[in-house]
């Protein structure tokens, strides 16, 4: 039986404790404790985190430490380390974990040694990388590989396309990716346009192999293939399409042959999978080497999580301020802004893996939650947002507590205007304003005191008061990546653990795609539908065929 945490001593202190603090500014806050600059901070990793602009005091921590406690977070985190079955409604272990373990570690999980079949795969991993990497393996006409298309979704897609981008300086064999995931037949389409079948392999990453969007996308592939190939013979398919499964079978129905098949297992989840044989497309162009960088980072943060009591545990401290804004401030999002533009596609990362493990209403036991559960994600590299929606952040009546992500040395970096400067400099002064002005804002006396007309100083007030976390490494490198992704996987980890959920799960994305299924020929046949279940789908439904001439 699930407990009902608002329920509990710890969610009834911090209820008090919000009514008296919630207005308390962080102005106030530094005045009163200055060594909270330096000392509400953390390492883990080569990750280095300040929480000080946060809407929290030394006591605000220690209750909600205290809530993680009553809910039993460390417990509850053990057992995922050790591999119970905590994905109650699949009956699964949950071993992320277990995939970035170093090769003389053990675990044995439902009698099978973890440890040896992920280095198994790992080990095959690297060895097709490297034949694709050096060109000794060819395509069907014996031209070596220069682009891998990824047909993948979700967890399956999202992972790859984000860490490639991030890494992109570390794609050193003259191999480039795409990426494929929509059933749009436009992204499919647009991303073969300009590429030669004899030089593209593809891989087909779907952990049930049964997801709509990338059989069809690969079916498609297939036939592009044959065309640009002017063969079908099968042994084609064997030289450019390679499967990333947890389903020999339907591998293998596919037409796939199940050697050139990396496998991973039902105790990882699609949103938890980039650092399984899902990022195989990655270690193809970076390399298996640059890939185990990147799985020792996801491990140092790990074993920082599974290791550091509470009061130390940088995931534990941010999940939990996260669910304070969410549970007592009535905050619905947090936006997560990177100042790297390699970095483009992390918000959208972090969206998958935030909102389909804690979007749910029930708790493990089936029982319905009584507070709001999963923060909303969103955010795009700044300085790119501070000219789009970072007025909202500012002055809006929305609170957005926003994570900033900046780094000390720039993957790239070119002089300034006047050839004085770093325009990396530039970019991490704009980094170190925003947050400073979220957070101190800037008063009305002292806008009246620049001489600003009366009439414009309610505008201009800048009210601040509004919560970041800063979250700084040397340089985004393999290891770094994998840092950041497992800061936030831990994160939801704990406030999942908190609200009482099963985050590893995802039935509500289950009923819109069989509802797909069944639409599909009412689209598309040549009787109109009668009924479709409601007026509203009926209608739109008959006014698409009519513009499709049936
Ligand atoms: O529809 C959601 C989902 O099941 C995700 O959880 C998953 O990452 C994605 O679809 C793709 O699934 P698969 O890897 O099985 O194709």
């Amino acid at each position: 039986m699930s407990i009902d945490i608002t329920g509990t001593s710890a969610w009834q202190k911090l209820r008090a404790h919000h009514a008296d603090f919630h207005a308390v500014h962080l102005r106030e806050l530094f005045d009163e404790d200055p060594a909270r600059g330096t000392e509400l901070t953390v390492d883990a990793g080569d990750l280095h985190i300040d929480y000080s602009k946060h809407r929290v005091s030394r006591e605000t921590l220690d209750l909600l430490i205290a809530l993680a406690r009553e809910a039993g977070v460390e417990e509850r985190r053990d057992a995922m380390f050790a591999g119970d079955h905590i994905n109650t409604s699949e009956d699964r272990a949950v071993l992320h974990t277990a995939l970035r373990l170093p090769a003389d570690a053990s675990l044995t999980v439902d009698g099978q040694d973890v440890v040896a079949d992920v280095h198994e795969v790992l080990t095959s991993m690297g060895a097709f990388a490297d034949r694709v990497r050096s060109g000794e393996w060819t395509g069907f006409t014996g031209k070596r590989i220069r682009t891998i298309v990824n047909i993948g979704i979700g967890g399956s897609d999202l992972g790859p396309v984000m860490v490639y981008r991030a890494l992109r300086h570390y794609a050193d064999a003259g191999i480039s990716l795409r990426f494929v995931s929509n059933i749009d037949p436009v992204d499919l389409v647009g991303q073969l346009a300009d590429l030669d079948a004899e030089t593209t392999l593809f891989i087909v990453a779907s952990k049930t192999f049964s997801t709509l969007e990338t059989l069809t996308n690969a079916t498609a592939a297939k036939r592009w293939l044959f065309a640009g190939l002017g063969s079908e013979d099968v042994a084609a398919v064997a030289k450019h399409f390679v499967a990333v499964s947890t389903d020999a079978e339907r591998v293998s129905a596919f037409g796939i042959d199940t050697v050139n098949m990396f496998g991973f297992w039902d105790w990882v989840g699609g949103r938890y999978s980039v650092d399984s044989a899902i990022g195989l497309s990655v270690m193809c162009a970076v390399g298996p080497v640059r890939f185990a960088e990147f799985l020792d980072g996801f491990h140092q943060i790990d074993t920082h999580f599974r290791t550091r009591p509470l009061e130390e545990n940088a995931p534990a401290i941010l999940g939990l301020i996260g669910l304070w804004y969410s549970n007592f401030f009535g905050a619905q999002s947090r936006a997560v802004l990177p100042y790297s533009n390699d970095l483009l596609r992390f918000p959208a990362y972090l969206q998958q893996l935030t909102m389909e493990s804690n979007g749910k209403s029930v708790r493990s036991d089936g029982t319905p939650v009584t507070t709001s559960t999963g923060e909303i994600f969103w955010g795009e590299p700044g300085t790119n947002g501070q000219h789009a929606f970072y007025q909202l952040l500012h002055q809006g009546t929305w609170l957005v507590p926003a994570d900033f992500i900046g780094f000390a040395e720039s993957t790239d970096d070119l002089p300034t205007a006047d050839g004085t400067g770093s325009m990396h400099d530039l970019l991490m002064s704009n980094f170190f304003a925003q947050t400073k002005v979220l957070a101190f804002g800037k008063s009305a006396e002292e806008i009246a005191a620049e001489g600003t007309p009366p009439e414009l100083v309610p505008h201009k007030v800048m009210p601040g008061n509004r919560p970041t976390s800063t979250i700084l490494a040397k340089e985004l490198t393999p290891s770094v990546v994998g840092q950041l992704i497992a800061l936030y996987e831990h994160q939801v980890f704990v406030e999942g653990a908190v609200w009482g959920l099963n985050p590893f799960d995802q039935w509500g994305v289950e009923l819109g795609k069989t509802q797909a299924l069944e639409l599909g020929p009412a689209l598309s046949s040549a009787e109109a539908p009668s009924d479709l279940g409601d007026s509203s789908t009926d209608a739109l439904v008959n006014w698409y065929r009519k513009q499709r001439g049936r």
